[in-house]
């Protein structure tokens, strides 16, 4: 039978999504996907008996497809077994951060630039720090915030040119990993029942009933964390636009999945929102909520995505669009999608998907 051969390595919140998602899609699978971390054990999901193998450079022969959802740095899986994966003859997929902004690597969101995939047919190899060269292979999954902001920018752009951004995130605390969602949990739990909460431990504040503009993240230049700068940089790579001014403002909320995003364009000509609204409806993979309605006690009302609405779909949802009244090149989008579904899991399997159906990845 002819079928690809997966691994997963990573079962945190993103591996356990990726999971899922393997299972819901379209890839030719010849097996049930190889499950991989840090220790084996019998991880129970969605009430499956999935075996976790102890992750080693051998678990990657004969793999066609290996799927990155380790923790990223020097002890992160990609650091220590990437290399391994890569030259066993797979190609990998990488939730991770450590090789993003690197030249020659791929960053994709299949509907915005699937074509950045035709690279790995380049012949040669790609230098990836702190791995050294290795065969063209990889591909990087951009970060949760940056996926679904650039899907509702490009339809913009493609309609009215980019000519700057100004967002402010909503982040989901599964976005820090599941460590950060079972102390979300425990905080809530306790600060109900009148107990300590205790010292946090994934933010350095507590994020129970809390809003964090520092999260888990660095502080770097300007001022700006790590996650502003990422935002900044991965989203002028994958819209091949290396000047566009973005200015962000990452926040932490006390939210379990679905990350929100308010984003402000300046675009090079004026759009009404119902132009902008049939320019992002054209979009498969973008769905509008932004429906003028009235309530039964007769109070004006209008639609828009909510976090919780949106937890285990893949498409990215926009409301609120609504122009600048002091600026007739503004407009304002409210985006909000899953971070562990089209944030990472999702849209890794869907780059796996247009691999396939680009033949780079053969199908035996
Ligand atoms: N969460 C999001 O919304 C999101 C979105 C985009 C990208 N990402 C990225 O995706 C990656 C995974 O994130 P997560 O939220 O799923 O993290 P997580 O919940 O902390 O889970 C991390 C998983 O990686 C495994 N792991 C870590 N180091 C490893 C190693 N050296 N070898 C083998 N396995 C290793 C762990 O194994 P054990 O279980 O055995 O400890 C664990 O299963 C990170 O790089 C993150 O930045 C996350």
């Amino acid at each position: 039978m002819s079928g690809l051969k997966v691994a997963i390595v990573g079962v945190g919140a993103v591996g356990q999504e990726m999971i899922r998602c393997l299972q819901e899609s379209s890839l030719p699978l010849k097996e049930p996907p190889t499950v991989l971390a840090r220790s084996a054990r019998t991880l129970i999901l969605d009430g499956q008996e999935i075996s976790v193998h102890e992750c080693s450079a051998e678990m990657f022969q004969g793999k066609d497809l290996v799927f990155f959802a380790g923790t990223e740095g020097e002890k992160g899986a990609i650091r220590l077994f990437g290399k391994a994966a890569l030259e066993a003859g797979a190609f990998v997929i990488d939730n991770g951060s450590d090789f993003r902004m690197v030249d020659g690597v791929p960053l994709v969101v299949p509907e915005v630039n699937g074509e950045e995939l035709e690279r790995l047919r380049e012949p040669g190899e790609v230098n990836l720090p702190g791995i050294g060269l290795v065969p063209r292979r990889y591909v990087a999954n951009p970060n949760c915030s940056t996926i679904q902001m650039v899907v509702a920018l490009k339809p913009l752009h493609q309609v009215a040119g980019l000519r700057r951004v100004i967002v402010s995130t909503y982040q989901a605390v599964s976005g820090a990993g599941s460590a950060a969602v079972k102390e979300l949990e425990d905080q809530a739990h306790r600060i109900l029942h009148k107990m300590d909460p205790g010292p946090p431990q994934a933010h350095p504040l507590p994020i129970a009933f809390n809003v964090l503009a520092g999260a888990n993240w660095r502080f770097e230049e300007e001022g700006y964390t790590n996650e502003e700068w990422k935002l900044v940089r991965e989203t002028r790579k994958i819209l091949g636009l290396p000047d566009l001014p973005i200015s962000a403002t990452c926040v932490r909320v006390p939210v379990f999945t679905g990350h929100a995003e308010a984003i402000y364009v300046e675009l090079e000509r004026p759009l009404t929102p119902q132009e902008a609204r049939d320019a992002l409806r054209s979009v498969p993979g973008i769905i509008i909520v932004d429906e003028e309605m009235v309530l039964e006690n007769g109070t004006a009302y209008r639609t828009y995505p909510a976090p919780k609405d949106v937890v285990g779909r893949d498409e990215v949802f926009v409301g609120r669009i609504r122009r600048d009244p002091f600026n007739p090149y503004g407009l304002w989008l409210w985006v909000v999608a899953d971070n562990l579904r089209k944030g990472a899991a999702a849209n890794a399997v869907q780059i796996a998907e247009e691999l396939v159906n680009r033949r780079i990845v053969p199908v035996n």
